[in-house]
Parts: C-alpha cells; structure tokens; sequence
C-alpha cells in the first residue's frame, strides 16, 4: 500500500458522507426558509393592503386629499418594496406606486385576475402576473370595503427574488460551513488515521520484516480490543512461537553434535593409541571391544534420532494393525532377560485378561514398550521390582509400567519427554535421552495419552493408553 493511501481513503468517505448531508439539509432548510419567508411577506403584504383600505376610505370621504394619499402609498411601496394598485370597480387601474417606465395606470385587468377579488375574497399569487411583470412577483388582492360595499381592489406585487437572495445567503453559510467542516475532518482524520491505523501498520509491517529476518525479539502493543490489537496479538504469538522454534532447532543440533562428538572422540583416542603403539598388544581387543561398543552407540544414537524426527515431523504414518498387547510385552520382555537377569531383578507381570487386543502400529508398540521397560532396568537397583499391568476400561486399554528404583527428582518430571533430556547425567552415561521422547511422539502421533507419577527413591511408574478393541 501506498503511503497515506488510508487517509486519503478515509476522508474520500468522509466527503462524501458531509455532501449528502449538506445536500439533504439544504433541500430541507430551503423549504423551510421559503414557508416561512412567503408566510411573513404574505402577512405583511396582507396588513399594508389593509392600511390601503383605510387610507382609501379617507380619501372617498375627503378627510385626506390626493397628495396625501399617492404620499401615503409612496411611502408604503418604499417601506414594503412592493407595487401598489388601486383598482375601480371595472379592473381600471387607477392609482400605482413603483418605479417610472413601469407605468400601468389605465390599464385594465381582465376579468379572471379581479373577479375573485371583486367577490370578497382575499387572492395571493405567484408569478408573472399574466406576464406583466418581468420578474416573478408574490401578489395578494383584497377588495376595497367601504360603507357602499366593495367598490374595487388593492394589489400588491412583491419580487420574490428579494426571498431568494436571503435563501441564497444563507444556502452560502451552509456550503461553508461544510468546507469548513471538510477541513477540520481532515486534519482530525489525519492525525487518528496516522495515529490509530498507519503507525501501528507500518510498525507491524517492520515487526514481520524483523522477524521474517531471523530475529524474533517483537513486541508490539496488543493492549487495543479492535482487529489491529488483534493483529499485533497474533503477531506477538507467532514472533515467540517461530522464536521457540528456532531456540529448539538450536538446542537440538547442539545436542546431536555434543552426543556424537564425545563416542566418536573416544574412538578415535583408543584407535589412536593402538596404532602409535601407547595401548599394549595386551589391552587392544579390550579397547577394540570399547570402540565397537562406542559405535554401536552411535549407531543407535542415530537410529534414534532418524526415528524421531520422522515421527515427530509426521512423515512416518502409522500402519495400525489390531494386536495383543499382552503378547508384545512378553516378547519384549523376554529380548531384555538377560538384563533382567544381570541386575537381579524380578519381573512381575499383572495382566488382566490373558490377551488384551488393541488397535495401534505393532512395531511402534513395541519400540515404546522397549523404551519404557529399558528405563525401568535402567533405573532400578540390584535386586529390585518390575511390574508391568495391562487392564481394560471404557473401551480403552490400559498399560502401565512401574519400578521400585530411584525414582525422577519432581523439578525432572516436567522435562523428562524431551529431546536429550537426562535426569542424573553421571550415572546416565551410555543413554543420550531420547528415549523417552520418542515414545512420547509416538503416543501422541496415536492420538492416545502417556503420564507419569514418580517419588524419589521409592519408584516410577509410566501409564500410557491404546484403543481396545
Ligand atoms: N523408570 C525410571 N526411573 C527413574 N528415572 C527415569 C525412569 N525413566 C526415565 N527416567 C529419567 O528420565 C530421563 C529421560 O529418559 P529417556 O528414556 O528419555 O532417556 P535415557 O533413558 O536417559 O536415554 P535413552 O533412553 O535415550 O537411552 C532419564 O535420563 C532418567 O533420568
Ligand atoms: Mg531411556
């Protein structure tokens, strides 16, 4: 987007709406003032023409002479800027006011234009005047009353373009007041606009750049409830979750090359030493012994580790099998008997039912189940207890397996499922913390459940769930 597009945006709108409002509020004032302009020019007009018909009434009785009355109605056609007729009986105009040039002494109206009038009543009219004026006029006629009865008609002509002007005037007081009102708005909608929309849009535009850049340090101002808070929320979450992302990457391949380097170190210390001559003819198939071992480690390091991540990026899919369980454990247990054995430890099997059939990938089964009885070997004392209990409940099935070892520290619990994640390094030495992991991924790839309770020095006990079937 163009700079200050928005602003020009905004008071586009804003124009318009302030036109259509003008507009209709001028069509509704200008009916307004012209009711109100016609009614008071009519009522005054309607009390001079009744003056007239007192003045003429004077005149008919002689209290007041000729001079006086043209005077009097002079002065009437200045005061009210209207013409003045006096009218006889037949429609002769016999008495006017107004300007010279503009003579219509003598004339005679027709009949249509006094009839009414002639018959009592009072007339009002716009226009032309049957086309006898060149400007529209407001016209009232009432007839002359005297003592005889109606012995003619008093006309007066307005211009109406006097009405006008005063609408015109102030038709110009709206027009600007809204150019002025235009411009305040613009000002007002500039700075909210600059303030309200653009800064923080060019400031989230430089938080995704920043961070699109590698650096997710972002901390944009989400404390607004409208959809840019919204916004700098959502981009908040995704500059700490792309950040703990990237720390996790980080982490991760430190670990992995911290984990090779040191089997690979040693081999290469032993390898070395045989063949300088440092290691006796005597100790060699013992170190060779130790450098094998080494490399089976790292073989099963990277074994491991291929597992997780193409578990845990989804690219391994589950070939779900339905399975006995039960018989999965014995299998395993029977591959780790001579470890069993080497450590003395009794293994106590609680099943349930003899077969207990689930629904799940058979070899991932076996890996977690592996996972889970290696550790429990692992971390039980000579001479200790293994039991693992297999049971049904609401359609789920249940595998738990539990040691009387050393237990996991309560401040461990919370971080023993991750990657590289090791309780007791010293005494953990050929292990690399995988393990646990990958049965994690594996459980939550099934959809199903793993937790674990342990107490330092009494045991542990892990409890993992599978469909039934
Ligand atoms: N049964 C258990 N008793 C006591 N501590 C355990 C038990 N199982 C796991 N732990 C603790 O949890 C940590 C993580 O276990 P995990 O299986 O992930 O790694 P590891 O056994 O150390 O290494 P790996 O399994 O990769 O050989 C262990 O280092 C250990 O401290
Ligand atoms: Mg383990």
């Amino acid at each position: 987007m163009k700079r200050g597009r928005l602003f020009y945006h905004l008071i586009r709108t804003y124009a318009v709406i302030l036109f259509i409002t003008m507009a209709i509020l001028s069509i509704m004032l200008y009916q307004l003032l012209q009711n109100y302009f016609y009614n008071e020019t009519e009522a005054m007009l309607l009390d001079r023409a009744r003056e007239i018909n007192l003045l003429l009434n004077d005149y008919s009785k002689h209290i007041i002479s000729n001079d006086v009355l043209t005077y009097e109605l002079q002065s009437i056609d200045r005061t009210t800027d209207a013409r003045v007729w006096v009218v006889d009986s037949r429609g002769v105009i016999f008495t006017e006011t107004g300007p010279i040039g503009q003579r219509f002494g003598g004339i005679r109206l027709t009949e249509d234009e006094i009839r009414n009038v002639l018959n009592g009543q009072t007339v009002i009219k716009k226009g032309y005047f049957g086309g006898r004026f060149s400007t529209p006029m407001l016209t009232v006629g009432i007839p002359i009353t005297t003592e005889n009865g109606i012995t003619g008609a008093i006309f007066m002509h307005a211009p109406i373009y006097n009405i006008n002007r005063t609408m015109m005037g102030a038709f110009h007081l709206v027009i600007i007041s809204a150019i002025i009102s235009v411009f305040i708005a613009a000002v007002l909608i500039y700075f909210a606009s600059r303030r309200k929309i653009s800064i923080p849009l060019v400031e989230m535009s430089q938080a995704a750049t920043k961070i699109s850049s590698g650096n997710f340090d972002v901390k944009l101002d989400e404390k607004r409830d409208d959809e840019i808070g919204q916004l700098a929320h959502a981009l908040n979450l995704m500059a700490r979750d792309l950040g703990n992302l990237e720390e996790m990457r980080r982490s991760f391949v430190a670990n992995v090359s911290h984990e090779l380097r040191s089997p690979l170190t040693s081999i290469r210390g032993y390898i070395t030493g045989i063949l300088d001559g440092t290691i006796d003819e005597k100790d060699r198939e013992k170190y060779l012994n130790v450098v094998l071992q080494e490399s089976r480690r790292l073989t099963t390091l990277i074994n491991d580790l291929l597992d997780l991540t193409q578990i845990q990026s989804g690219q391994i899919s589950l070939n779900m099998v339905e399975f006995d369980i039960n018989e999965v454990i014995r299998l395993t247990v029977i591959k780790l008997e001579y470890r069993l054995n080497e450590k003395n430890i009794e293994f106590i099997p609680e099943f349930e039912d003899d077969n207990l059939m689930v629904y799940a990938d058979r070899d991932r089964m076996e890996q977690v189940v592996y996972n889970l009885l290696d550790n429990a070997i692992k971390y039980c004392r000579e001479g200790g207890t293994i039991w693992i209990r297999t049971f049904k409940r609401d359609g789920k099935a249940y595998v738990s397996v539990r040691d009387n070892g050393a237990g996991i520290k309560e401040e461990d619990l919370p971080y023993i499922f991750e990657r590289f994640y090791k309780g007791d390094k010293a005494r953990t030495d050929t292990s690399s913390g995988l393990g646990l992991s990958i049965v994690k991924s594996i459980i939550d790839q099934h959809g199903e459940a793993i937790e674990v309770r342990s107490k330092v020095s009494e045991g542990t006990e892990f409890v993992f769930t599978l469909k039934a079937v």
